[in-house]
């Protein structure tokens, strides 16, 4: 109930963590600035233990999911990955779930499947969700057969939320094959109707919700923008309403709409 809002059932969750692996990535150099003024809008925020205890005020109760995977930079093999935070920190820092990374297909995809294994092992002695990140090398296709086999084992292994991303073709057989909650991950920043559609689309077919980073982050106005995808999410607007909101916000023409 912390991470779904119980009216629409559905999560806006920021993602926020790419420097675990990126460094200080574009829109995210000064992590404080950015992120403070979103989190009103976000019912989740998935941040690395670093970002949370430097830069995210003590008082923000925004729900927090903790990335605890980590090892390789964008420098070198992204897929030999490991877990970096314990068990203990997460509780310490009182998230309410934590997510690392699968590479299904990737060099060393039985270690960071092995990681999930052990992860949720852990997790489930203290009822913290486990959210499986699919991710994507740059030699995969991001099709639904892809995306599915992925989203499929990770629930198998026994992630109780997949993050994965959105595919255009058959994108419902991804949500119909994964039995715990999928919700979709942005990618690379895309104008930001495209962006809106790409939530309304995945929403329509099937998508628990969104963990975006770089579409909002990213955006001319990060603070409509998080508000248009939330309203795509929560409110069941469609594209053009979403975006004729993030049009309004962006130009100060509401102030302070909260949706
Ligand atoms: C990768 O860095 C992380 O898993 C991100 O949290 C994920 O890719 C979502 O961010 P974006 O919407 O920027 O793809």
């Amino acid at each position: 109930a912390r991470i779904f809002n119980p009216k629409s059932g559905k999560t806006m969750m920021l993602a926020v963590d790419h420097g675990y692996f990126q460094g200080p990535t574009t829109g995210l150099k000064k992590p404080r600035e950015t992120i403070m003024p979103l989190l009103p809008y976000a019912d989740c925020l998935f941040v690395t233990r670093g970002i949370l205890r430097n830069c995210i005020s003590p008082s923000a109760n925004t729900p927090v999911f903790l990335r605890v995977s980590g090892g390789p930079s964008v420098l070198g093999e992204l897929s030999n990955e490991d877990i970096t935070t314990s068990m203990k920190e997460a509780l310490r820092l009182n998230a309410v779930g934590v997510g690392l990374s699968i590479f299904v297909g990737e060099k060393n995809e039985d270690r960071t499947i092995s990681n999930l294994g052990r992860l949720v092992n852990e997790a489930e002695e203290y009822g913290m969700p486990v959210l499986a990140i699919t991710a994507v090398g740059k030699e995969m296709a991001r099709d639904a057969r892809y995306l599915g086999l992925a989203s499929r084992i990770a629930a198998e292994i026994g992630a109780h939320m997949v993050k994965t991303y959105y595919c255009e073709e058959d994108f419902e057989k991804v949500v119909e094959g994964c039995p715990v909650p999928i919700v979709i991950a942005g990618g690379k920043k895309i104008p930001e109707r495209d962006a809106l559609q790409m939530a309304f689309n995945a929403i329509s077919k099937g998508a628990a919700g969104v963990d975006m980073g770089r579409n909002i982050f990213q955006s001319e106005n990060p603070v409509a923008m998080i508000q248009a995808i939330k309203a795509v999410v929560h409110e069941n607007y469609t594209v053009d309403e979403a975006f004729e909101l993030f049009n309004k916000l962006k130009e100060k023409k509401v102030v302070s709409e909260r949706v």
